[in-house]
């Protein structure tokens, strides 16, 4: 079989209709792969099951859940007996959650839409209408998946996807067990996946993993922490582990600090209800942020699998202290009106639902210290924000400058320190920053950029996060799932700056467009530092 011709897969959606319309089948049976949406590189196919959303009239089933359930049938990982069923308040016939579905698949899906694929999806599609208490309609969910098992072939394997509030964790558990559908059997299996926030603090996050431990073994619980499954995210651990050149200079020897930043350019505009008393803390760095630590900082699993990365991740975590006193190591900030790039944007105060009075955070930083031999004096400063400069997530290795230069001064005027760049979004790539001799009769040296990017390398599309996350949640595959001891550890680190700043009233105003509050700035001013301007 050559390079650029494969056989069809008789398992295959595509494998039903020689003519799809889309090119990517030719007369002869055969797939011309550029055009096929199969994937090669996770030829992991689910088997027989199905899955349950709860809160899927919400935004991030709408934009995201549904997407990523067409894109991974589309690519053929789904099985042919996959049912979807949907759990919710309205009165939906099996045809209007076939119409939202499909809307929410044309809309938001990444490959392109084939109606071969969409067809063999909607027959699976199902919907029960029912409130979180309701023992009746739960029970009347349990005969509708009893029902898919005998006609669809589903064999009693279900995945229960919480796209809900944490406040009806306690309920839908409670029904789950109570109608005998939280209970795997010997050849058949049931798992809850659940969406952050786990939780507000360290108490509240026991609790809530009390609760749901106390209906679904953790090994059944799958918790949703999106960057995990970003394709840039998971670099991270084969750049450190399958290459020589880094692991060397990877510790408190080369490396002088390191920038961990999440930026967003969108504001809250409709997100109060969830956000108000939140903040960016607690949205991003007790749960994406702490987790790209930990695969930074992280010592080598003995193997990829899940329990060798959790307990090397745990390891890290419980070393992670954050950097007193919290006036000098921590900023946060709310965003105030003003223009980004060519709009004039509200502020924070200003923003449909919230209280002018909020003290809630929509910017975050703190600095934090692992105490192990590798990592001891190394800052990690971790920042957050909304309404910033531009949308960027990178983390940023910079290196201690070379002990001596033997140089004129002027002639390194413009040398920086080496830098080392992971970009997780958007551009994904690598980026090393370190100095070169500039053309020319002097010695002068300056930083120049080596780049590696993503796109330029690599003609396959990242799959989205949550194709990734669902389709590994389907298959038993638990790496990229942080579990309930690492969410805890996470709190811990978190709780005593949130408790601080609690005390504090409000954060300082920083204008929209800008990089956030000046306090970030003084933060890293004091140790000689600054933020790098992605
Ligand atoms: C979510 C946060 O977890 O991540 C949101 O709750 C944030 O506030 C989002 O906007 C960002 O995700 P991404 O993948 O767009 O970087």
């Amino acid at each position: 079989m050559s390079d650029s011709l494969q056989r069809n897969d008789p398992n295959s959606p595509t494998a039903s209709s020689p003519h799809n319309g889309d090119g990517s089948i030719n007369h002869d049976g055969y797939v011309n792969p550029l055009r096929d949406p199969q994937d090669k590189r996770l030829p992991r196919i689910a088997g027989p099951g199905g899955m349950v959303i709860f809160g899927v009239t919400g935004d991030l089933a709408r934009k995201k859940l549904l997407p990523a359930i067409y894109d991974l049938a589309n690519r053929g990982l789904l099985p042919a007996s996959f049912a979807l069923v949907g759990y919710g308040r309205r009165e939906w016939s099996k045809q209007d959650f076939e119409d939202y579905v499909r809307t929410a698949v044309e809309q938001g899906a990444r490959t392109d839409f084939r109606e071969s694929v969409w067809q063999r999806l909607a027959e699976g599609i199902h919907f029960v209408t029912g409130t979180f208490t309701d023992d009746e309609a739960f029970d009347r969910l349990a005969a509708q998946l009893e029902e898919l098992d005998r006609s669809r072939g589903t064999a009693g394997n279900w995945a229960y996807y919480l796209s809900i509030p944490p406040a009806n964790f306690p309920d839908v558990c409670h029904q789950l067990d109570r109608s005998g559908l939280a209970q795997s059997g010997e050849d058949y299996w049931r798992r809850v996946i659940i969406e952050k926030p786990f939780g507000h603090d360290l108490a509240s996050a026991q609790e809530l993993n009390r609760i749901v431990n106390s209906v679904f073994p953790e090994d059944a619980v799958f918790r949703i922490d999106h960057y995990l499954g970003k394709e840039t995210v998971q670099n991270i651990l084969a750049m450190r582990f399958a290459n020589q050149l880094f692991d060397p200079m990877w510790n408190s020897h080369y490396i002088d600090h390191v920038q961990i930043t999440m930026a967003e350019d969108i504001g809250l505009g409709g997100r109060a209800g969830y956000y108000d008393g939140i903040g960016a803390a607690r949205d991003v760095i007790q749960n994406h942020l702490l987790q790209l630590l930990a695969l930074v900082a992280m010592e080598e699993p003995i193997a990829f699998t899940p329990e060798e990365l959790q307990a090397e991740k745990i390891k890290v975590l419980r070393a992670v202290e954050p950097v007193r006193p919290f006036s000098k190591y921590t900023a946060r900030g709310q965003y105030t009106a003003d223009w980004q790039g060519s709009n004039f944007v509200p502020g924070l105060r200003d923003e449909e639902g919230f209280d002018p009075e909020s003290t809630t955070e929509t910017y975050a930083a703190c600095t934090l210290q692992i105490n192990s031999r590798r990592w001891a004096g190394v800052p990690f400063y971790l920042r957050t924000g909304k309404r910033l400069g531009r949308r960027v997530t990178e983390i940023a290795l910079v290196f201690k400058s070379a002990p001596h230069l033997p140089f004129a001064e002027t002639m390194t005027a413009a040398l920086g320190q080496n830098a080392m760049v992971i970009r997780v979004q958007p551009d994904e790539g690598v980026l090393m920053r370190f100095g070169s001799k500039v053309p020319g009769s002097a010695m002068e040296v300056r930083d120049v950029n080596m780049d590696f990017s993503y796109s330029e390398v690599f003609t396959e599309q990242s799959p989205e996060a949550y194709e990734r996350l669902i389709l590994d949640a389907l298959l038993d595959e638990a790496s990229l799932f942080p579990t309930n001891e690492e969410v805890e550890l996470s709190w811990k680190i978190l709780d005593p700056i949130i408790e601080y700043w609690a005390k504090r009233g409000r954060p300082e105003g920083y204008p929209a467009g800008s990089w956030g509050p000046s306090s970030a700035d003084h933060m890293l001013e004091r140790d000689g530092r600054a933020w790098r301007r992605p």
